[in-house]
C-alpha cells in the first residue's frame, strides 16, 4: 500500500518543477488506475510532466508503478531464451513479421504481445489481420505452449499487461501528451519489461514519418528506455534507423504481408532485408546465441517454415490469398530524372487516408488498402510512368490521400543526392 496523497499535491508539484517522490509516483499511478484520480487530473499531471521534465529517480519509479499496476509474465522456465523487438513505429514498418519467425528459426523464442496502429504508422496485429483466420488474442497459456512448439508468437497484449499505461496512453493521446520523453519511455518499457521478454532491442525512429524528427531527441529517448531495461536485468540495446524515408515498397495491411512474405522466401526490398537482419542479430546476441548467422538462415527458407506454423498456430491460412482492394490508382511521374526525397510522413498519411489506418481505436481498418511505390530515392524514374498506386475499398478517398503526396517527393538531377544510412547509430548500457 502506498502512502495516501492528494491528486492536487502531485499536479501543483510538477507543475512547479519539483522532483515527485516515489510515494507520490506510487500512489498517483495506483489511484489513477483505480479510478480515484480523475482524467482531468491525469491529463494536467501529464502536461505538467511534458513542460517540466522528470528526472531518471523519477522516471525509473514511474515505470515501476506502472508494471506494478498489472501481471508480469515469467518466461523463464522455456526451453530457450526469449527475446523481443520494439519499434517506435514508422512508416512500411513491417520488420516485426519476417523478424519473429527468423529469431525463432535461430534458436530464441520471440514474445511479441504487440498494440494496434493509431494515426499515420501501422500496427503490427493490424497487418497480420489481413490474413484469413488470424486471430491476435491468445491466453497466456496459448502464448506459452505456442512459444515452446514454434518459438515466435505475435499477439495482443491482455488487459493485465500494464493497465496503467492503457489508461494513461489513451488519454495522453486526446490531450496533446505524447510527445514527452519521460511518458514515452515509461509506457513502451513498463510493458516490455512486464512483458518477461530476457533481452529486447529497441528501434527508435528517427525522420519526418517517426515521433521524433530529431537524432538527438531520438537519441535521448534511446538511452533512457535502454538505462530502464538495464536496470529490470533486461539486457536493452537501441538502434536508431532513419524514418524520414518509407520502409520497403508499401504501406498498408495486406501489401505489406505480402512484402513480408517475399523477405521470408528471400527477396524483398534491400533495405527491409538489411533492418531485419540487423535487428535479428542484436536480439540473437542480447539472448547470448552468437554462433548462427540470421542473413544465412533468411536465405535457407527456414524462417519461412517457422512463419508458417507461427501464423497457422493462431488459426491463419499462411498459402491463403491476401484481400485486395476494390480500387486501384496509378500516379504518374510528374518528370523524368532521380527520385532524390521520399517522405515518409506523406506517404503515410496517404495510406491513412486510404483507410489502411485509424484516426480513433474503435475504427475498423481496410486489409487491402495502401500506397505501393515503384521507386525508391536513389532510383531513375520516367515521366508518365507510375511512381505510386494507390488501394482502397472506397474511391471516395482517392482525393485525400492524393493532396497528401503532394510535395512528398522530389525528383532531380541526381547531381545533389546522397543516401543517407539506414542504420544511424547505436545505444548500448
Ligand atoms: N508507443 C507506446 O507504447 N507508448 C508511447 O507513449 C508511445 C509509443
Amino acid at each position: 500500500m502506498s502512502e495516501r496523497h492528494d491528486a492536487v499535491e502531485v499536479i501543483v508539484a510538477k507543475r512547479d518543477g519539483a522532483e515527485l517522490t516515489d510515494s507520490q509516483i506510487d500512489w498517483v499511478i495506483d489511484a489513477y488506475t483505480r479510478g480515484e484520480v480523475a482524467d482531468e487530473q491525469m491529463s494536467s499531471l501529464a502536461m505538467a510532466i511534458l513542460l517540466n521534465g522528470m528526472n531518471r529517480r523519477e522516471i525509473a519509479r514511474w515505470t515501476d508503478a506502472m508494471i506494478a499496476s498489472g501481471e508480469r509474465m515469467d518466461f523463464s522456465s522455456l526451453s530457450r531464451p526469449t527475446a523481443d523487438k520494439h519499434s517506435t513505429g514508422g512508416v512500411g514498418d513491417k520488420i516485426t513479421l519476417p523478424l519473429a519467425p527468423l529469431v525463432a528459426a535461430c534458436g530464441v523464442a520471440v514474445p511479441q504481445l504487440s498494440g494496434r496502429g493509431l494515426g499515420h504508422t501501422g500496427g503490427t496485429l493490424d497487418k497480420l489481420e489481413a490474413i484469413p483466420g488470424w486471430r491476435a488474442d491468445l491466453s497466456n497459456k496459448e502464448v506459452f505452449a505456442q512459444l515452446e512448439d514454434v518459438g515466435a508468437v505475435i499477439c495482443a497484449a491482455g488487459d493485465e499487461l500494464a493497465p496503467a499505461d492503457k489508461k494513461l496512453y489513451a488519454l495522453r493521446d486526446v490531450t496533446g501528451t505524447v510527445e514527452a520523453i519521460p511518458l514515452i519511455a515509461s509506457s513502451i518499457m513498463s510493458k516490455k519489461i512486464a512483458e518477461g521478454t530476457g533481452a529486447l532491442v529497441l528501434d527508435v525512429k528517427v525522420g519526418t514519418g517517426a515521433f521524433m524528427k530529431d537524432v538527438d531527441q531520438a537519441r535521448e529517448l534511446a538511452e533512457t528506455m535502454v538505462a530502464l531495461g538495464t536496470d529490470a536485468g533486461v539486457h536493452t540495446v537501441a538502434l536508431l534507423t532513419d524514418m524520414s524515408t518509407p520502409l520497403g515498397r508499401t504501406a498498408g495491411n495486406g501489401l505489406e504481408v505480402a512484402e513480408s512474405v517475399e523477405v521470408l522466401a528471400g527477396g524483398g526490398p534491400a533495405d527491409v532485408v538489411e533492418l531485419t537482419v540487423a535487428l535479428a542479430q542484436e536480439m540473437l546476441a542480447g539472448a547470448g546465441v552468437t554462433d548462427v548467422d540470421p542473413a544465412e538462415v533468411l536465405a535457407s527458407g527456414r524462417a519461412m517454415d517457422t512463419w508458417k506454423q507461427m501464423i497457422r498456430a493462431q488459426a491463419g491460412d499462411p498459402e491463403a490469398d491476401l484481400p485486395t482492394a476494390r480500387h486501384t490508382h496509378d500516379v504518374p511521374a510528374p518528370a523524368s530524372g532521380v527520385l532524390t526525397r521520399l517522405d515518409a510522413m506523406a506517404v503515410g498519411m496517404a495510406a491513412w487516408r486510404l483507410g489502411a489506418g485509424r484516426a480513433r481505436k474503435e475504427d475498423p481498418v481496410q486489409a487491402g488498402a495502401g500506397v505501393v511505390w515503384h521507386a525508391r530515392p536513389g532510383d531513375q524514374v520516367t515521366e508518365g510512368q507510375p511512381l505510386f498506386t494507390l488501394h482502397t475499398d472506397d474511391e471516395k478517398r482517392f482525393e485525400r490521400a492524393l493532396a497528401s503526396l503532394e510535395g512528398g517527393f522530389d525528383i532531380g538531377g541526381g547531381d545533389d543526392y546522397s543516401p543517407t544510412p539506414l542504420v544511424i547509430d547505436r545505444v548500448s548500457a
